[in-house]
């Protein structure tokens, strides 16, 4: 993102007069396109016969009395039978994960995504602030622009709670321009005045910016309760009457169609209600590399809105100038029009959306598909590639569950998957064995555990779950949301152990495996969350750990993410940290053995 306001104000004021002089035809503009037809997304209108006029970054002029400003050095692009739309932008994601940020911006750049706004709670639950500093730098001077949200750390993990970032570093952070706000905090956690959480947001607010909102599931009173403070957005309803309701409380909402959940098809209904729209938006809430690598990014998301029967140019505003008006960025991005970024994508016609050239902050940046100026690849220290502070190898009998009592069996409550990412409690009787409990593949009850790697290394939980299906062997991962945690599934305390050893070697990553062999794997260096490889490779190492899940009668249809989400509070009910099990409905932690 070019330096916003950091230029002396001589600087500042040259570059003012010289977009007037190109406006007023008194100088050249560096670019023009002409005879396009363009969409206004301030008026919902598509105007033809206008040319676009673009000096430095910036759009000078738009409009027919163009021709004063079009020298020999201007460079043209005749737009003729296409149209022009603005640069388009994912308003919630979370790309500091599983990939590095230069290959998430290859496929955004060659979509014609040119704002990003993403919460940045994968790389601060490792490695804190320092993790979201190297984030920032990570996103600096690249071909797009990439702002985040301050992750408030909502977290079940006590360890993870004791180095969230203070009160202090949020304030540090939010001063700065390429910081929009504060990251979601879940609505249960803030109805309890969670003080820590309030105090972020009473901070947030104090500097101007917007806080996030995540109300999966609330709604009347609690719903109400939750956006007091200052809530303005939420992501999470799943219907129309959820989408509604949020509206009418003048949340900002944005549609999810990404990687984790995609709501876009039932919403759509929406659009034959007669409501206002302008509070209404896309997003992806996170994009794995599997998707993008197949389907695409933003331009999917908006290709599948105007294929479920929005108007284009509702689609068109819910991915560009709704998003830049609810963060206030909209004076200079979001729409085509003098003063603003020359971000525009130019496409075949208005319901086909393939960008054939991308253009930000005034530069060619993609022409049919391909990027012509690659996103710069960031050099992370040799600290944010080391996160993994297990002190030694993990051994079969770390996994042990043993119990004191004489009895045959004990009754115990076990983690019971509804869901890929949903799961309830389930009390059940565990037979006794050598004074250890055991899983049982038979009735599809595994140990898991979570291991804390970062801060206080090696402490462990040991306990069961019921619903991955695994008949043999066992699957780790270091990427578990909202916690510093390793977490592992198995059938066998050896395969187990195996699994998070390997993951110590890797420094990150996920693993799977059985009868001592690695069946797969990825290596996730980059906090022990993300990958150093190509968008493809990665697509196709995740591949091959869900076919070799598979093998081993995995029933996950996605398992790094039923297993990633083990640890979060963000979704009901019974979840795993490295001190035990946490009852989201109670907010508490519940015993392992019930009698
Ligand atoms: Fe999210």
């Amino acid at each position: 993102m070019p330096e916003l306001g950091s230029q002396s104000s001589a600087t500042n004021r040259e570059r003012m007069y010289e977009l007037m002089k190109v406006a007023l035809g008194e100088a050249e503009a560096d670019l023009a396109i002409v005879n396009g037809a363009i969409v206004n997304v301030y008026t919902g209108e598509v105007l033809t016969g206008d040319t676009v006029l673009i000096k430095g970054d910036k759009i000078a002029y738009v409009g027919k009395n163009a021709n004063k400003s079009i020298a020999s050095s201007t460079k043209l692009i005749d737009a003729t039978g296409k149209t022009l739309i603005p640069g388009l932008i994912d308003g919630h994601t979370h790309i500091d994960h599983p990939y590095s940020i230069s290959e998430l911006l290859r496929y955004a750049i060659k979509g014609g995504t040119t704002t990003i706004i993403t919460e940045t709670s994968g790389i601060a639950s490792p490695l804190g602030y320092q993790g979201i500093i190297q984030f920032l730098r990570a996103v600096k001077n690249q071909p797009i622009k990439v702002f985040i949200t301050v992750p408030p750390m909502v977290t079940i993990s006590p360890v993870t709670k004791q180095h969230a970032i203070t009160a202090n570093e949020v304030g540090n952070l939010l001063r700065r321009k390429e910081v929009i706000g504060l990251g979601e905090s879940y609505w249960a956690q803030v109805i309890e005045g969670d003080q820590r959480i309030l105090d972020l947001i009473a901070e947030t607010i104090k500097a101007g910016k917007k806080v996030d909102g995540h109300s999966s599931g609330a709604r009347d009173n609690k719903l109400q309760a939750y956006i007091t403070p200052g809530i303005s957005s939420c992501h999470e309803p799943v219907t129309v009457e959820e989408v509604i309701e949020r509206l009418r409380l003048g949340l900002f909402v944005l549609i999810r169609e990404g990687e984790i959940r995609r709501e876009l098809e039932v919403i759509s209904q929406i659009k034959d209600k007669n409501i206002d729209f302008r509070r209404l938006a896309v997003s992806t809430d996170g994009i794995g590399a599997w998707p993008l690598t197949t389907d695409g990014y933003m331009e999917f998301v908006v290709q599948k809105a105007i294929n479920l029967g929005f108007n284009p140019i509702l689609a068109i505003q819910m991915a560009t100038i709704n998003v830049a008006q609810h963060f206030a960025i909209d004076d200079f991005i979001g729409g085509i029009a003098p003063g603003k970024y020359a971000d525009i994508v130019i496409i075949p016609n208005l319901r086909t959306i393939q960008a054939e050239y991308v253009i930000s902050n005034g530069q060619v940046i993609a022409r049919d598909g391909e990027v012509l100026v690659q996103p710069r690849k960031h050099t992370y220290p040799k600290s944010t590639q080391n996160s993994i502070h297990l002190p030694k190898n993990l051994e079969a009998s770390d996994f042990a569950i043993r119990v004191v009592s004489g009895r045959s069996q004990v009754k115990v409550r076990v983690i019971d998957r509804v869901t890929e990412l949903v799961t309830r409690e389930a009390l059940i009787d565990i037979p006794v064995s050598d004074g250890q409990l055991q899983p049982d593949t038979g009735k599809d009850i595994l140990k898991v555990a979570a291991i804390e790697r970062g801060y206080l290394a090696g402490k462990t939980f040991v306990g069961f779950i019921r619903g991955i299906g695994l008949k043999r062997g066992a699957i780790a991962t270091s990427y578990a949301w909202d916690s510093c945690n390793i977490i592992v599934v198995g059938a066998s305390d050896g395969d187990m152990a195996q699994a998070v050893n390997r993951i110590r070697e890797l420094n990150g990553g996920i693993v799977v495996c059985a009868e001592s062999k690695i069946l797969a794997e990825i290596s996730l260096p980059l906090g022990g969350i993300s990958s150093t490889q190509p968008m493809e490779t990665i697509a196709r190492e995740l591949h091959h750990i869900q076919q070799a899940a598979t093998n081993l009668g995995c029933t996950s249809p996605d398992i790094r993410i039923t297993l990633a989400v083990l640890t979060t509070p963000a979704i009901p009910f019974l979840r795993i940290c490295e001190y035990g099990l946490v009852n989201l409905r109670q907010n508490s932690f519940v015993d392992l053995i019930v009698d």
